[in-house]
């Protein structure tokens, strides 16, 4: 996976990142920037950064930092690859692959989504106006499904024929065998694997079409849904079904919905909850859940969770450890679904979702809500069950919270229900929870801002960064004590560093990103012998610890006077040139330009 450089430079360079920010947020100049509320976290005062220039986008909130291909990433959740394609789209760059096998793979791919969208819209045009799909349309108007509905999930139905998809595309069989539409019939020619299904396309988070879902009609032949066999675009443990809609709205509410199928999304839909996806036909695999995340940390379950979670319980607390995610469960009522719900009564799925607990809360209380309270051997019942439950969450802290809470709730001494809960499983004992605030929270997503290096530190790197030209042959190692700002100075010094911003840690890579939204606010030389100020004082306190006597203190008198007068010469506009230059000049003759470590 490789796009040959030159193309990937030249989409660099062509980006304009001022031009691209402004589709998403409105953008004022301020000095030599522009500024806008940021788009990764909320906000009501702008802290969000341009530098036009340079192409780097910063935000004083969140920290978020980065270039053109960073940014569509970010907002459009693609990988490098599709960052770089979606830039160079619009930039109207064809791209070439450095591996030649890869542009082949990607022309295949092109060819198998190209035969799937012609198909959806095969079906989807079959269903709004086939002669033989008038009996599908009434049964979806039973279903409630209105035609607005039928555009919005571009619905269709596949033909009640042995080839009538086949010979509409008129592909070779391998073709339609490759993209899961099809197989070799016996007398030659193919057979469409789809026939008399009312049909949903399903996309992958960019709205490409990888494969379908087709249910049978009421009358029609089992198995009641047929989805599209593993192939190079479709895999069942990967789709999500509904996140190209749904994705806008997931990000805005920090909060995705998961229900079980075609339908449950609909109905979620239509009960005004657009941020609901569903798995096709599986259980909710890891990488579902590492898809999910890119867009929200919160997961509503909107299936039947007492039957899957107890299976899926570790599972659930896994995630939550691994992703920082937040599994939540909403209550649908036993015996119906969300899609059933939003027809009967699309208020209570409201309600459901919005009434969502975390998954161990939500497990307590259907044991709660069963027991016999006002019985001590119902109270002992459901201490031990609750007591079991508790037991699998591998938290020692959150263990501690419900236990407190259980043991009030069913009236057991405290003492009593921890010896309940036997051998709780040791690892991740201490990490820590994962934040449980009411859902209307607003700030869910703020972060603590990181520390920050010496201001004088930073000037310098600043300086370094955007006048490299008037201070890079002053700048030297020992004027850097803090830890980032010491990675930061060897990345900034580096050759093409532009490009490797994301490969430091996260505090250097966030570090750098400021600086360069920011500007240089005094003289680059002033500011490089504040740092040479602050080098010489450190300079002379590591003398005091390390000379023990008179003597040697004495000896080195002189070149104390020498820097003392120095520093005198960098107070005065006339003479800090030359002064900073001759400190610069002694400090090189330094042991590993390291004044401190002397
Ligand atoms: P359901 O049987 O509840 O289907 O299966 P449904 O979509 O609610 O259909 P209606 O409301 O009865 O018309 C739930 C989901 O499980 C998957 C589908 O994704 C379905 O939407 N499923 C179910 C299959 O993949 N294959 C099956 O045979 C059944
Ligand atoms: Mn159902």
């Amino acid at each position: 996976m490789g796009i040959h450089d030159e193309d990937l430079q030249r989409v660099k360079v062509e980006s304009d990142l001022a031009g691209i920010v402004s589709q998403y947020v409105a953008l004022k100049k301020v000095g030599q920037r522009f500024s806008g509320l940021c788009p990764f976290h909320n906000e009501k005062t702008p802290s969000f950064s341009v530098n036009a220039d340079e192409g780097f986008f910063y935000c004083f909130g969140c920290q978020k930092s980065g270039d053109a291909i960073t940014f569509v990433r970010e907002m459009e959740h693609l990988d490098f690859v599709g960052a770089v394609e979606w830039l160079a789209n619009r930039l109207g760059i064809a791209l070439r692959y450095t591996d030649s096998s890869d542009g082949t793979n990607r022309k295949e791919r092109q060819e198998l989504s190209d035969l799937l969208e012609k198909t959806a819209e095969f079906y989807h045009q079959t269903l709004r106006s086939g002669k033989q799909a008038g009996k599908v349309r009434s049964y979806l108007r039973s279903r409630g499904f209105d035609s607005e509905t039928v555009e919005q999930f571009r619905i269709g139905y596949a033909p009640d024929e042995w080839d009538a998809l086949a010979s509409h595309l008129g592909v070779a069989t391998e073709k339609l065998e490759a993209a899961g539409l099809g197989r070799p019939g016996q007398r030659g020619g193919a057979i469409d694997f789809f026939r008399d299904r009312v049909m949903f396309p399903v996309c992958d988070a960019n709205g490409v079409v990888v494969g379908f879902g087709g249910r049978m009609l009421p009358d029609g032949q089992q198995p009641k849904y047929k989805n599209t066999p593993h192939t190079r675009l479709y895999d069942k443990s990967k789709v999500l079904y509904g996140l190209h809609w749904a994705k806008k709205q997931i990000v805005h509410a920090d909060e995705i919905i998961v229900c079980e199928g075609y339908t449950d999304v609909i109905g979620c839909f239509r009960a005004g909850l657009d941020r609901a996806v569903a798995t096709c036909g599986t259980a909710l695999t890891d990488e579902h859940v590492k898809t999910m995340v890119r867009f929200a940390k919160r997961i509503v379950i909107a299936f039947d969770a007492d039957g899957a979670g107890k299976a899926a319980a570790d599972r659930f607390y896994e995630w939550e450890h691994q992703h920082n995610a937040e599994v939540f469960v909403a209550a649908i009522p036993e015996g119906t679904d969300p899609g059933q719900l939003a027809e009967e009564n699309p208020a209570a799925l409201t309600e459901a979702i919005n009434a969502a607990e975390p998954f161990l809360s939500y497990r307590i209380n259907r044991v709660l809500d069963r027991a016999d309270l006002e019985r001590v051997e119902g109270r002992a019942r459901a201490a031990a069950d609750t007591g079991a439950i508790i037991a699998e969450h591998p938290n020692e802290v959150v263990r501690d919270q419900y236990l407190v809470e259980t043991a009030q709730k069913v009236r057991v001494d405290i003492e009593q229900m921890r010896r309940l809960i036997v051998n709780p499983p040791p690892q991740q004992a201490n990490t820590p929870t994962p934040p449980q605030d009411s859902p209307d929270s607003d700030n869910r997503r703020e972060v603590t801002p990181p520390a920050q290096p010496p201001p004088v530190e930073l000037n310098v790197l600043r300086a370094l960064i955007h006048q490299p030209e008037a201070v890079s042959a002053l700048v030297l190692p020992a004027m850097f004590t803090d830890p980032v700002a010491v990675e930061a100075y060897s990345l900034v010094t580096s050759e093409g560093w532009r490009d490797r911003v994301n490969d430091f840690s996260q505090p250097v890579a966030t570090l750098v990103g400021r600086l360069l939204v920011e500007e240089v606010d005094a003289d680059p030389v002033e500011l490089v012998s504040r740092a040479l100020d602050a080098v010489i004082h450190r300079w002379n306190t590591q003398l005091r610890y390390d000379v023990n006597d008179i003597e040697q203190l004495r000896k080195h008198q002189p070149i104390v006077q020498w820097l003392a007068q120095r520093q005198e010469e960098m107070h005065s506009d006339q003479t800090r040139a030359a002064a900073v230059e001759a400190i610069v000049e002694w400090l090189r003759t330094q042991p590993a330009n390291d004044a401190s470590t002397r």
